[in-house]
């Protein structure tokens, strides 16, 4: 395909970064399949060599984006180069405009279109917003990048998207077209940029049409289009790096009267106008004249940014007036992702397990702990902001990786603490405002979510274990209401909240809700109760007495226990249903999720919860697993709940008001499918883990006319199957899925899990499978691990540099660079419980 040459063509052999050879097996056995049969759907595949996702056809069923940018400067961007760009916070630092639900659909984005000025023939490269049929398309999705190519009447183009990495980056992206002429005469082109401009407060852009609209200029000056209002120095700017023909900033005059981006009348007549907009809608728009000889190409960089006058805005602009500079940023892009993916890598027998683990399912953890839900084509970036709940478990799919940042995001969510223990429910990353959320709206329900605050413990705990950095514990941070204190302290009053707000079981009052945002049972009455809260709890005091046993903290560490086995009592007297777990209890006291209701008789969160809050005693941790089995299992994933509600219901309120089978009213929550993986693994089911893994994989969703979301990235949600669209995706990309998919495939079905004492090896593996390799940087040493089954059952037999280990976790490396581990898996194992 002509795409592929182009981007052979831009790569240029000096531009590829070397990779480090991947895996092989200990068996030498190709495990490997080869590149282009991995997530082979009508639309795309994915290229393993290169680790981009390659979309072959630009009408997928909804927009297949990528991220650009690192948690500053970023956006959003689809394969036919729709989306937005925002500076650190996308409601408040608004680059570009998206029109969300508009028609057509994903517009507009970052376009160039190409204009022949013999034929008067015109398209864009990346086909929208012309979508002209084109003779060749190509978009890769890359890591932190996107290209996409395309082929019109012998010419050949590409741009390709990214933001400079670095700290120290200027706040921009940089768009690298290539225009090449595959013909064999001359041609005459010109190309016009576009790209429409927001006033920074993104939602006053929305809103108040009067105002924005008469405070936002633009001026076209030293080749560089600068924009801003008379009252802020903030300057948006947007150049390139060959000095342009010509130049429009309104886009009214671009696209003409009652006209649209399909055919615009700059582009129609081939003419740049010069307007510079006094007002209106700003946008950014450079022509250049391309002249092509035979063979020839020709490369412009395009530079959008923001800078905090216009003097920086020069200055950013400058930078990559040189493309030799830009080609350097992409150089830096590239090895930037080399060095983050080969902390951890896997080959198992299972391809889509191998894509997703050492690629996708990193970059989207990535992101998620970037973005949070904050910015995505579902999320708009205008209103909510981050999750505390969600960052705090966004951290653990980064933990190996990125542990410092992880630790910054945990700091971060800490000051949203208040003194009595809970925490804001979310917050804006720029200025750190906390907010209570969905709350808000019913103000004289509870303000604070009963879960929010022990996420932060779990995650606390998992960072310590990755990096033994125990030292964070005596860092002193500001309360939301008083003044600073160790994060030890933080944690002792995260626990305390849960232990003075418990209602007439013993159990944890609900609060507003828990994970599940639209459970909202209390509606005063400060009585009721939420079962999986109390099995969260276990999990996070569990985590604690481990981390106070290990600090020779004895008497503490007893306590927790305490704690533990008491929480634990209440929710196997109150809350056994004779074959699974209730999930709460309402206002009158009565249980929610069990089998005398005739809605909502079972919920999978507490089966999977009572397993890895280590709440139930092995038979009855069996049980409630089987029994979430035979009534929530689907194809797709397990749903949530059943019967769903149809209709209003002042019980739970809002999970009732989705329609039967979508998100938590019996849809396929994929969140709470990872911790079925986790529960299943938890209890040695190494098949059932696999195969609940590879249920909601979306690898292995071919069918993308049904599923309609990307196949390389999680969703949220997928329609559950009393639902008409039963197994189409929702809401993918900014969803907890991400983490913790990537903790239950490689702590729980491969079994590498992080310990104070070193790195616990203790897979639960699909009996077929004849072992797995693994290459993890822990604590700044390489462990090369190879397990091979030697028989039925999980047992391990631990081989550390040629000497045998008693147990499953290879003991610190001191020192060394790198450690070989062989694991002989084969026989039975006990399970824990704590009661
Ligand atoms: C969304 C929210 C998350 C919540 C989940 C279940 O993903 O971002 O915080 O736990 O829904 O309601």
């Amino acid at each position: 395909m002509v795409g592929t040459d182009v981007h052979a063509a831009a790569m240029g052999e000096d531009e590829i970064i070397a990779r480090e050879p991947v895996l092989t097996h200990a068996s030498g056995d190709p495990v490997l399949t080869a590149a282009g049969t991995v997530g082979v759907t009508p639309y795309g595949y994915v290229d393993e060599e290169a680790r981009e996702y390659v979309v072959t056809r630009p009408d997928t069923p909804t927009p297949w984006m990528n991220y650009l940018g690192e948690g500053r400067y970023g956006g959003i961007v689809s394969n036919t180069g729709g989306g937005y760009s925002f500076d650190c916070d996308p409601r408040s630092r608004r680059v570009s405009r998206y029109r969300y639900n508009g028609v057509p659909a994903d517009q507009p984005g970052r376009y160039v279109y190409l204009r022949d000025q013999e034929s008067d023939a015109f398209w864009s490269v990346t086909w929208q917003p012309v979508r002209r049929v084109p003779d060749a398309y190509e978009c890769r999705h890359g890591l932190g990048y996107t290209r996409i190519a395309t082929e019109h009447d012998e010419i050949a183009s590409e741009l390709l998207y990214f933001v400079p990495p670095g700290e120290d980056a200027p706040a921009c992206e940089l768009w690298l077209l290539r225009v090449q002429n595959l013909g064999d005469r001359p041609r005459r082109l010109r190309s016009f940029s576009y790209v429409e401009l927001s006033y920074l407060d993104a939602v006053v852009d929305q809103q108040n049409l009067d105002w924005a609209q008469h405070i936002v200029s633009s001026r076209f000056e030293d080749g560089a289009l600068l924009t801003g209002t008379l009252f802020r120095a903030d300057t948006t700017f947007f150049s390139s790096s060959a000095a342009p023909l010509g130049f429009d900033s309104d886009r009214e005059t671009f696209i003409g009267r009652c006209g649209d981006l399909r055919a615009p009348v700059v582009v129609e007549r081939g003419e740049p106008t010069g307007s510079e907009a006094p007002r209106g809608n700003n946008i950014g728009s450079l022509c250049h004249e391309l002249e092509l000889a035979p063979g020839e190409e020709r490369r412009i960089v395009y530079v959008l940014g923001i800078a905090a006058d216009v003097a920086e805005a020069r200055q950013t602009a400058a930078a990559y007036r040189d493309p030799a500079a830009a080609d350097a940023a992409f150089r830096a892009l590239r090895e930037d992702w080399d060095a983050y993916l080969s902390r951890f890598v896997v080959e198992t027998p299972d391809p889509e397990l191998n894509v997703m683990v050492d690629v996708w399912n990193q970059v989207q953890c990535r992101t998620t702990l970037h973005w949070s839900r904050f910015a995505s084509a579902y999320e708009t970036g205008l209103g909510r902001g981050m999750g505390t709940r969600d960052s705090a478990q966004d951290t653990l799919g980064t933990m190996h990786a990125a542990p410092e940042r992880a630790r910054e995001m945990l700091t971060r969510i800490w000051r949203l603490q208040f003194l009595d223990g809970h925490t804001w429910h979310q917050f804006f990353p720029l200025t750190g405002e906390g907010t209570s959320g969905l709350a808000a709206e019913m103000p004289e329900w509870p303000q604070w979510f009963c879960d929010d605050h022990l996420w932060l413990v779990i995650a606390v705990c998992a960072y310590l274990q990755e990096t033994g950095d125990v030292d964070y514990l005596e860092q002193r941070v500001p309360y939301e209401d008083g003044s600073a204190e160790t994060i030890w302290e933080h944690m002792m009053r995260a626990v305390r909240f849960t232990l003075e707000h418990r209602g007439p079981h013993g159990l944890p009052r609900a609060g507003f809700a828990d994970w599940d945002d639209t459970l909202n049972i209390d509606h005063g009455s400060g009585k009721a109760e939420s079962v999986w809260c109390g099995m969260q709890f276990c999990r996070a005091v569990l985590d604690l007495a481990e981390l106070a046993d290990e600090l020779g903290r004895t008497d503490e560490a007893e306590r927790f226990r305490g704690h533990v086995r008491e929480m634990a009592d209440a929710v196997n007297t109150h809350a056994w249903d004779g074959a699974w777990y209730a999930r709460a209890f309402d206002d009158e006291g009565e249980p929610i999720g069990v089998a005398s209701e005739e809605l909502h008789r079972i919920n999978m969160n507490p089966q999977t919860w009572c397993v890895i809050g280590e709440v139930a005693r092995p038979e009855r941790a069996e049980r409630a697993l089987a029994s979430m089995h035979e009534h929530l299992a689907t194809e797709f994933g397990i749903t949530l709940l059943d019967p769903p509600y149809n209709g209003g219901s002042e019980r739970v309120r809002g999970t009732s008001t989705y329609p039967p089978g979508a998100k938590e009213n019996g849809g396929i929550f994929c969140h709470a499918n990872a911790w079925a993986i986790v529960a299943a693994a938890m209890l040695g089911k190494g098949d059932l883990a696999h195969d609940y893994y590879r249920r909601i994989l979306p690898l292995l969703r071919l069918d993308s006319d049904r599923y309609l979301v990307e196949p390389y990235v999680y969703c949220q949600n997928v329609c559950g199957p009393t639902h008409p669209q039963f197994g189409l995706g929702r809401n993918s990309w900014l969803t907890g899925t991400a983490a913790w998919t990537y903790v239950a495939a490689t702590q729980w079905i491969l079994g590498i899990r992080p310990t104070y004492r070193g790195l616990r090896v203790a897979p639960a593996l699909p009996e077929k499978w004849s072992g797995f390799r693994a290459r993890r940087l822990f604590r700044g040493t390489v462990y090369e691990i190879d397990v091979e089954r030697v028989g039925a059952g999980n047992r391990v037999a631990l081989t550390v540099d040629g000497a045998p280990v008693d147990g499953d976790v290879v003991p610190p490396a001191e020192g060394r660079d790198r450690v070989s581990v062989r694991v002989q898996l084969g026989g039975e194992v006990a399970y824990p419980s704590a009661s």
